[in-house]
């Protein structure tokens, strides 16, 4: 009798290359999220759950599976998804995937700095509407990254991914801050500091760190407040770290220059949210991850997550 295994999405092939010899898979067929009353239907009676960070994983959702699920891969790093405190209640294991995304991840936040800080939004609109008149010394001028000062909020895997990749742009400091001071900020020259003292003298304040209870919109008016006028916000990690109403009225009047967003609350962002008319603005769907290689090596570390569960070994990569 082979376990039971929902995916509950098209995923990248090798994740169910893994899984179909030894488990009975079932499948959400669409490259959209499987409904509520889908996944509370399928659920049941599964031995192991497949999922993404669109759904919801909550008590009603693990009540509805019954006693047989024993194991959950969440195809992401995050995981506030997950009622992870019903889960362990549970006898539940939980598996993740770090690690494989952290290249692409950091990546992707180097983009959005430099398209903040060089203001390509405003250059691309001006070259497709016409609005480029000609080349001019002070048009289009923004900070860039040369001798800036950045401050990563989250020295986990992924800022000290960004660290690395933005040394060689010049970058003259590194501050951070988080729940306690780590030996990998030597590798970068890190400074640790309080949240104040970073969000006062950094250039360039980045949202790096997982999303909990404590750091739910610490990215608030008062935060926005403290930072520099000349000062661009970064956020790829949740949306729910930043109030949204407060980093608009930020925007907009000038307290601070430029916000990049890989994340916002809700996802997608309603298209009549004002951050979408702001110039100074750079707001992209959540692909912090999007790279054939993370996303395929995202699906393989979800089976072999459950799979090495279902066997009695060691998950790669084990959350609870
Ligand atoms: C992406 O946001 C992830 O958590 O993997
Ligand atoms: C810019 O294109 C320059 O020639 O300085």
């Amino acid at each position: 009798n082979r376990p039971k295994v929902y995916v509950t999405r098209r995923v990248p092939e090798i994740g169910l290359q893994i899984l179909s010899p030894h488990c009975e898979i079932s499948q959400w067929q669409s490259d959209d999220p499987v409904a509520r009353h889908e996944l509370l239907k399928n659920v049941s009676g599964k031995d192991a759950l497949f999922c993404l960070l669109t759904d919801k994983i909550d008590k009603e959702v693990l009540e509805q599976a019954g006693p047989s699920l024993r194991v959950i891969g969440t195809m992401s790093v995050g995981y506030e998804h997950i009622d992870l405190e019903e889960c362990k209640r549970r006898n539940i294991s939980v598996g993740f995937t770090p690690d494989v995304l952290t290249n692409a991840t950091a990546e992707l936040t180097v983009a959005l700095l430099l398209a903040t800080s060089r203001r390509l939004k405003e250059g691309i609109q001006a070259v497709a509407d016409g609005s480029w008149g000609t080349w001019k010394p002070s048009w289009l001028c923004g900070s860039g990254l040369d001798g800036s000062t950045v401050g990563i909020v989250g020295l986990g895997r992924i800022g000290l991914a960004v660290a690395k990749r933005l040394s060689p742009f010049g970058v003259s400091k590194f501050l951070y801050y988080g729940r306690t001071e780590k030996e990998t900020a030597k590798d970068i020259g890190a400074e640790f500091v309080s949240f104040d003292s970073l969000l006062e003298k950094s250039d360039f304040v980045l949202g790096c760190c997982s999303l909990t209870e404590d750091n739910k919109e610490l990215f608030n008016k008062t935060a926005f407040q403290k930072m520099k006028k000349t000062a661009v916000f970064i956020n790829t990690s949740r949306g729910g770290l930043v109030n949204q109403t407060d980093l608009y009225a930020a925007l907009s009047t000038g307290q601070i220059a430029a916000a990049g967003l890989d994340v916002t609350s809700p996802e997608p962002l309603p298209i009549d949210n004002p951050l979408l008319t702001l110039h100074n603005c750079v707001i992209l769907p959540h692909i912090g991850s999007a790279t054939e290689k993370a996303r395929s090596a995202m699906s393989e570390v979800t089976a072999k997550n459950i799979l090495s569960f279902l066997k009695g070994q060691d998950m790669p990569s084990k959350l609870i």
